[in-house]
């Protein structure tokens, strides 16, 4: 089944979700691009008061700052968020989870630390090895699974590190990184890519798509292809994040620059 994208401009019209609840398929909102952030964050807020011990799944990148920074504003406002589980979705092979790089500290730095919740309850997929990828899968299965998860989009439609030709039913597992995501990560590797990682470690397609819910954050011209074509084009291993169109779920959050058709 392949789900067709609806698309909401307002977000913050109840009769424009409400129509759009009616329809399956990944619901679109356009917000300014620093709104994005808080938008999609009212969206997590919503999960997070209904289950607040819950399985939070975390992604990185530049991205979902906004929306971390807004939950932590929720978080003084009242939102209860100490309870939650953070799950991230991948990391670097060959970091230091107390690397300032590695996406454990990021999530400690951005997420945990902000919202109150303990480095205990900080999950992060760790290690480069098949039976390392395995036992990440193992602690999200004991916990019941993630209930909604954030992902942002790479500029070649990767979600985590699931570069192109990952497969729908693709699980944790050790990847090589494309030299375009090396390339576009090179800026927290002063600026050279080949100080990147040339590996990393991430849930899969399906692990990914297990999740109950799933907020996909973009923003910029940089997204424009890989969210046009992961929307508009067919579902293909080309573009993993295509295949988010198949689960029942899905809302992405964007600005203009990054909804707009590639040419
Ligand atoms: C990284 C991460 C992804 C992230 C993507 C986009 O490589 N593995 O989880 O969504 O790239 O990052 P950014 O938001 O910084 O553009």
């Amino acid at each position: 089944m392949t789900n067709a994208p609806v698309s909401v401009s307002g977000s913050g019209s109840p009769g424009a979700s409400a129509v759009a609840h009616l329809v399956r398929g990944p619901l679109v909102l356009t917000a300014a691009t620093d709104e994005v952030g808080v938008v999609a964050a009212r969206l997590v807020a919503d999960h997070v008061r209904g289950h607040p011990t819950g399985v939070l799944g975390v992604a990185t990148g530049a991205s979902p700052l906004r929306l971390y920074a807004a939950l932590a504003e929720l978080r003084a406002e009242g939102l209860v968020t100490e309870g939650l589980t953070l799950a991230a979705l991948d990391e670097y092979v060959g970091i230091d989870p107390g690397d300032e790089r590695s996406y454990h500290s990021y999530v400690v730095r951005h997420i945990a630390g902000p919202l109150g919740i303990p480095e205990s309850r900080v999950l992060v997929p760790r290690g480069g090895t098949q039976r390392d990828a395995e036992r990440y899968e193992a602690t999200l299965r004991d916990l019941g699974g993630v209930g909604l998860q954030v992902v942002g989009i790479g500029r070649n439609g990767h979600i985590g590190f699931n570069e192109p030709g990952s497969s729908r039913d693709s699980r944790t597992r050790v990847v090589a990184l494309s030299d375009d995501t090396r390339a576009a990560n090179a800026r927290y590797f002063a600026g050279d890519a080949d100080r990147v990682p040339s590996h990393a470690i991430t849930q899969g397609i399906a692990t990914i798509l297990a999740a109950s819910r799933i907020v996909m954050v973009a923003s910029g011209a940089a997204k424009a292809w890989a969210l046009d074509a992961a929307l508009r084009g067919p579902v293909t291993a080309d573009v993993p994040a295509s295949f988010l169109r198949t689960h029942p779920s899905v809302t992405v959050v964007a600005d203009d620059e990054a909804l707009r058709p590639a040419s």
